[in-house]
């Protein structure tokens, strides 16, 4: 485990900074460059250990993928060239990975084993087996098939029309690419418009996929052809900082070529809600994944209420929200957010009870949290239980705490941002 000594910033955070590619379109294209015939080229890819992982287990699947840094070429040969791997597929950290995977592993011709680790281990996989027995699939795990290991054993599946009884991009993502390999058309309705990197990146590797309304529809047997894909910077990384920009004192700050999906941007419609100072300059919306810069100041936040359909907009961010709420003055309201509670932690409780050690008023409700604005925090051991993003978020809260911080399990953050604590001496002037 280690251990960081945290401490409050004496001055604002100024300059510009780099942030790390998409999370989540790195391991897309991983993927799709390892299901497609031909050289995928890959710039801006995140080495965080998330998407390393996605690329040693497509090793494992017979491709050749050649990463150096933020540079990756996939060497496909196509679909029906993946190998059945001789040893057990390890995700590590990564939902992303294991239940993408599952949808293709479901359709291919061999018998496969998928685990993670013990924050895999407690997330629920019920919610991709169900479908993907629908389509036929022959796959199970502990319990009846809600936890991992996954064993599966790849046969001919056929389309379905299904309707995610959760907003979940993975749920879709894996139940499309399970249907690219089936009979006939799949689609998958959306209950909530989730993140779309796969039915871009599809399109971009040469597949048809239709969007009408909340459903997206893909017809069965489709050849992917090998593309360049550059990655922009992810907005969930991002998001540390423009809370950061916004809540201590004298900031202004520049992120470079941050991702502006619009199924992403959740986290820049709420900060300007609470009150901040924040421009997006630059932007570029032809690209298969719009960018821009990103600019905030620091500025006086209020409380505001979030939930509904921006909620798969920003999942991602809610810790980093709360630390912001928590410097807003009035309250703010997280609702229809129960979706956070399956993450890589509970992150209802994590937030509540860590941010609580440093002074915060939180309480926890059955889909979100009512913060109590505007605290002074103060510095704490705190723990960020292995969760990533819980592990930016105290990190970022140090910075105004009086006195020290000291952040057990850091090393978390390495899965999506392993040069963060980088980007915070380079912005705070260290
Ligand atoms: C992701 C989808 C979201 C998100 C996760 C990445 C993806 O999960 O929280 O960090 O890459 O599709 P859910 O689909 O479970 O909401």
């Amino acid at each position: 485990m280690t251990r960081k000594k945290l401490s409050k910033l004496e001055h604002g955070l100024s300059g510009t900074i780099h942030i790390p590619g998409d999370k989540s379109i790195s391991h897309r294209a991983i993927m799709f460059g390892a299901l497609a015939k031909g050289k995928t080229s890959v710039t801006g890819f995140l080495p965080g250990e998330d998407c390393l992982n996605t690329i040693s287990c497509f090793r494992q699947l017979g491709v050749d993928i050649v990463q150096n840094g933020t540079q990756v070429e996939i060497n496909g040969l196509g679909i029906e060239h993946l190998q059945e791997p001789k040893e057990v597929l390890d995700v590590g950290n990564s939902g992303t990975t294991i239940r993408l995977l599952s949808g293709i592993l479901a359709g291919l011709g061999f018998y496969s084993c998928i685990q993670g680790d013990a924050s895999i281990a407690k997330r629920p996989m019920k919610r991709i087996v169900d479908p993907l027995r629908l389509m036929g699939a022959n796959i199970d795990g502990r319990q009846g098939g809600m936890y991992t290991p996954l064993t599966v054993r790849g046969q001919n599946l056929h389309g379905i029309q299904y309707e995610l009884p959760v907003a979940s991009a993975q749920v879709k993502s894996a139940i499309l690419l399970a249907g690219l390999l089936a009979d006939g058309t799949t689609t998958v309705i959306e209950p909530e418009r989730t993140r779309d990197h796969t039915e871009r990146m599809l399109h971009a590797f040469g597949v048809s996929i239709n969007r009408s309304g909340n459903n997206v529809s893909i017809e069965g047997k489709q050849h992917l052809t090998a593309t360049s894909i550059e990655v922009p910077g992810d907005i969930s990384s991002a998001a540390f900082f423009l809370v950061a920009g916004a809540i201590v004192p004298q900031s202004q700050i520049t992120l470079h070529h941050v991702g502006i999906n619009p199924t992403r941007t959740g986290i820049i419609d709420v900060l300007l809600n609470m009150g901040a100072t924040l421009t997006t300059l630059n932007q570029n919306e032809e690209a298969m994944e719009p960018y821009a810069d990103i600019q905030v100041k620091a500025s006086s936040l209020h409380g505001v209420e979030i939930g509904g359909e921006i909620i798969p907009r920003l999942i991602d961010e809610i810790p980093i929200i709360a630390l912001a709420a928590t410097q807003a003055e009035g309250t703010t309201v997280i609702k229809d957010a129960a979706e956070l509670k399956v993450k890589e932690t509970n992150r209802i409780d994590i937030v509540a009870q860590e941010l609580s050690k440093m002074g915060a008023h939180i309480e926890t409700t059955e889909d979100g949290m009512i913060i109590h604005g505007n605290t002074k925090l103060k510095g704490a051991i705190v723990n960020s239980h292995g969760d990533h993003r819980i592990g930016m978020m105290l990190a970022i809260a140090s910075t105004i705490a009086e006195g020290e911080t000291i952040l057990e399990n850091s090393e978390a953050i390495d899965v999506s941002y392993p040069g963060f604590f980088g980007s915070l001496s380079e912005l705070a002037g260290h």
